[in-house]
């Protein structure tokens, strides 16, 4: 089966306040634009890379592309308001011989090929797969600073990306989506609320989103103990 993946970067990174955006910002001399366009090279099934970024980078991307030897056929455009925008956009530009699409966000750049692959294979099976991993702390549902309820975590999983679907599901999540004004935070619910069956992959504590200072000092850390690879760039 053949793959199109949308990798989605077109985010200010306002909760990291640096002054580039955030798919721009390095980790390890490397940008998190680099980590995800030299793991997706590397997936054997995907054979088409669409890249958002803030309007105006688009000349940068294609420059990150080129360094870290990614040489798939490359569609990068000006994202939108909302990263559903942006996934939208992405995914009206997918070549329709594709009969997966698979949407990560620049900011988690220690995904695996290996997970990439897993869930492109489990969303040929079942219609959509993502990765995600169990909750691991005791949640608590919190009033004006005190709480109300312990909610049980049996059960309950924090959904990462990648997020792989069967093209034709997921473009008609998105259609319905902006049909009826629903906005969601990822892929997987526009598609869950079509009734649609959409798997787990266990994915790992590494494959850590980049949000706040503290997250890129903690990948900063893991790219320097040598934890994770860096994208060889030329
Ligand atoms: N994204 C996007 N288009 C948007 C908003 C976000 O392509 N309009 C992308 C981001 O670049 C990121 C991913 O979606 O890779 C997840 O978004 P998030 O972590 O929220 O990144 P930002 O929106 O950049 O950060 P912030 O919310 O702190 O501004
Ligand atoms: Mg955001």
């Amino acid at each position: 089966m053949k793959a199109s993946a949308i990798i989605v970067a077109a985010g200010s990174g306002s909760r990291l306040g640096l002054a580039s955006p955030k798919a721009f910002v390095t980790v390890g001399g490397c940008r998190l634009l680099h980590y995800s366009l030299a793991t997706i090279a590397r997936v054997p099934s995907i054979s088409e890379a669409v890249v958002t970024v803030p309007e105006g980078m688009e000349r940068e991307a294609r420059d990150v592309a080129r360094e870290v030897r990614c040489d798939l056929p490359l569609k990068v455009t000006a994202g939108g308001v909302e990263r559903q925008d942006s996934v939208r956009i992405a995914l009206s530009l997918t070549s329709a011989e594709s009969d997966l699409v698979i949407v990560h966000d620049a900011a988690r750049p220690f995904a695996t090929a290996t997970l990439f692959e897993s869930c492109l294979k489990a969303a040929a099976h079942s219609g959509g797969a993502i990765a995600a991993i169990p909750v691991a702390d005791t949640l608590k549902r919190v009033d004006q600073g005190a709480i109300i309820s312990t909610v049980a975590r049996a059960g309950l999983y924090q959904a990462q990306t990648p997020q792989a679907f069967r093209r034709p599901i997921l473009l008609a999540a998105h259609e319905r989506a902006l049909r009826d004004r629903i906005a969601a935070t990822d892929d997987a619910d526009l598609v869950e609320q079509m009734g649609e069956r959409v798997e787990i992959v266990e994915a790992s504590g590494w494959n850590l989103k980049i949000t706040t200072r503290a997250d890129l000092e903690l990948a900063e850390a893991i790219v320097a103990a040598g934890l994770v690879s860096r994208p060889v760039k030329k």
